[in-house]
């Protein structure tokens, strides 16, 4: 199995890719946001309980977000492997899922990081907002909660993995194409 981890600030460009790159290896695409976003727009409890975070910028409590993500992924076991897009968000949920992975023998294969600054990350984001419908998208104070959160509780993820050996920094500026080539590189390594 190969079992990727998009990682990079809000905005970064990790939905985008991951998009493309399920159709060239096989693999599923995981991103936990729009999993949240499906539960909020059915008004499920799950989707109640996440609002009050996701409207705000914070994280949903690890609980919660790891139960939805084991369950996705039990609920698909015949692939290649996953993109984990949007997860781990704190090294909390990189421990849990490396121990529940580990319970499926298999791995974390590599973890790449798209580097984007913030300010790109704000007019990206903002620019998404016009046509996402995401409110969290388009008020500036919230996106740089999110980049804040991103800095404090999510970046320790990539040394996280770096110990292991396993973090890859990649350029996240320049046309869809050739950021998609620059991961296609990084995941060939693996594969
Ligand atoms: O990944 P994405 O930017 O789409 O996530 C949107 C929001 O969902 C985050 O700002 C956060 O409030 C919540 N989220 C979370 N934990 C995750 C993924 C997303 O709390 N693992
Ligand atoms: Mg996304």
């Amino acid at each position: 199995m190969t079992n990727l981890i998009l990682f990079g600030p809000p905005g970064s460009g990790k939905g985008t890719q991951a998009e493309k790159i399920v159709n060239e290896f096989n693999l599923l695409h995981i991103s936990t946001g729009d999993l949240f976003r499906y539960e909020m727009g059915n008004n499920t409890p799950l989707g109640q309980e996440a609002k009050s975070y996701i409207e705000k910028g914070e994280l949903v409590p690890d609980e919660v977000t790891i139960g939805m993500l084991k369950n996705k992924v039990n609920a698909n076991p015949d692939v290649n492997g996953y993109i984990f897009d949007g997860f781990p968000r704190n090294v909390n949920q990189a421990e849990a899922l490396d121990e529940f992975l580990q319970g499926k023998r298999t791995e974390v294969s590599v973890l790449i990081s798209l580097d984007v600054d913030e300010d790109e990350i704000v007019a990206r984001i903002l620019n998404r907002g016009k046509t996402s419908g995401r409110p969290d998208d388009n008020d500036e104070s919230i996106i740089r909660n999110r980049f804040e959160v991103y800095l404090n509780e999510t970046s320790p993820v990539f040394d996280y993995y770096d110990k292991k050996g396993k973090s890859v920094k990649v350029k996240g500026i320049g046309s869809i194409e050739e950021i998609f080539n620059r991961l296609c590189d990084e995941i060939n390594k693996v594969c």
